[in-house]
């Protein structure tokens, strides 16, 4: 989630995420990894490599424009310790050393006020250990990969054309999956449009470079600065509706595109969205992913905390299941609070990443009862028509609601 889905969330070795036809959900947990080295792309980002022993690697394979959530305690205003996750897209193309062993890399990008990119980018060094989830999400390629870390996977039968807006750390899991299928066959051509404010914002300078310099004529780079000009007028300033309907028109390969990824702030990637839809693109071959919407939750504080349940009688009853053990929750109706916060009073294991619909991470399959989802950036229509729904959104509209995350 780049630091994507930026400022997220995490704990120790345990549970998380699903699985999806044995790719981008299956169930992830904890795992303490010692950080390999650290290198940094900009004043403000940082690139961490985490080792993966071999004991742990089939755990931690991943499939390109994945992420991980990364957990630490930080003291909040009292002194007092808490938990804090974030989830950081996975940047590099997967890989497994001659031992058994593999790597994690992701960039963090320091947010305003983030207490953990913040942190990671002044103070994390090669040597110290971080809670590691394994990798989740489904911002993923749907045509060219459809297992894990599987080359043989990838179709080499036809031309595939690529196109990724980013902006900013979106260009996260774009490096991920660039670097991938450029590599996978010469039949792919990647197009990226990548904004950022100036030039000293862009991330991942030399990799785009060398990226360039191998694929001269399957990549194409088009930087676009919002706060400096370039020579070409079209990418300088911000990138609106008019820009953008340029740029499809002129230097993109708009009209023959296989699959699209959109990796960037709300706005961006809704205008992107729009845009597409109203040339008649296929929803189906548009991904996207968005960094964290809205105000962050404190749902850590939520672990643990006793249930006050309304003495009128107005509650909720919440049952659910997870890792096959079956839990059940009182939530007063006046809380109006998501299942998802019910759920961590009574285990904290329950699992979530972002909390602002973006991840998926918290997703679970309504068994009984009726919600009210209020964002959903994760689920795919056919999970929404198959009952599923993100708890971190989920707000009971029934007396009982029941809900399995093991499904
Ligand atoms: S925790 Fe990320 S969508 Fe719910």
């Amino acid at each position: 989630m780049t630091d994507q889905l930026n400022e997220t969330a995490a704990e120790p070795a345990e549970a998380a995420t699903e699985q999806t036809e044995g790719t981008a959900r299956r169930r992830a947990s904890f795992h303490p990894l010692e950080v390999s080295g650290v290198r940094r792309l900009t004043n403000d980002s940082i690139e961490v490599t985490f080792a993966v022993p071999a004991a742990l690697a089939d755990e931690y394979d991943y499939i390109p424009g994945q992420y991980v959530a990364l957990r630490a305690q930080f003291p909040d205003e009292s002194g007092t310790p808490r938990e804090v996750r974030r989830s950081y897209s996975i940047c590099a193309a997967p890989r497994r050393f001659e031992d058994g062993s593999s790597e994690i890399k992701v960039a963090i990008k320091r947010d305003l006020g983030g207490v953990f990119s913040t942190w990671a980018n002044e103070s994390l060094e090669a040597g110290a250990t971080l809670d590691v989830m394994s990798p989740a999400g489904a911002f993923i390629s749907k045509h060219r990969m459809t297992g894990l870390n599987d080359p043989s996977s990838i179709d080499t039968e036809r031309e595939h054309t690529f196109v990724a807006v980013a902006a900013g750390s979106g260009i996260t899991p774009i490096m991920a999956i660039a670097r991938t299928v450029l590599a996978a066959d010469e039949h792919v051509r990647f197009d990226l449009v990548y904004a950022n404010k100036a030039a000293m914002d862009v991330m991942f300078v030399e990799e785009l470079a060398d990226l360039k310099d191998r694929y001269p004529s399957r990549f194409a780079l088009h930087h676009v600065l919002s706060r400096e000009q370039r020579i070409s007028p079209l990418l300088s300033g911000r990138v609106d509706s008019e820009k953008l309907t340029t740029l499809l028109n002129t230097v993109i390969h708009a009209d023959d595109v296989d699959e699209w990824f959109l990796c960037g702030p709300f706005e961006l990637v809704q205008l992107v969205r729009d845009t597409l839809s109203a040339r008649g693109v296929d929803p189906e071959k548009v991904r996207f992913e968005l960094f964290t919407t809205g105000t962050p939750t404190n749902l850590e504080g939520n672990i643990g905390r006793p249930v006050v349940e309304d003495p009128s009688g107005a509650n909720v009853e919440i049952e659910f299941t997870l890792d096959g053990l079956t839990g059940a929750v009182t939530s007063p109706v006046s809380a109006n609070e998501t299942i998802l916060n019910a759920a961590l009073r009574v285990r904290p294991d329950v699992p979530f990443a972002c909390a602002g619909g973006v991840c998926g991470t918290c997703r679970a399959k309504l068994v009984s009862g009726t919600v009210d989802m209020a964002e959903n950036y994760a689920l795919e229509p056919d999970e929404v028509e198959r009952g599923y729904v993100l708890t971190c959104q989920s707000r009971p509209t029934s007396e009982c609601v029941s809900v399995d995350f093991d499904a």
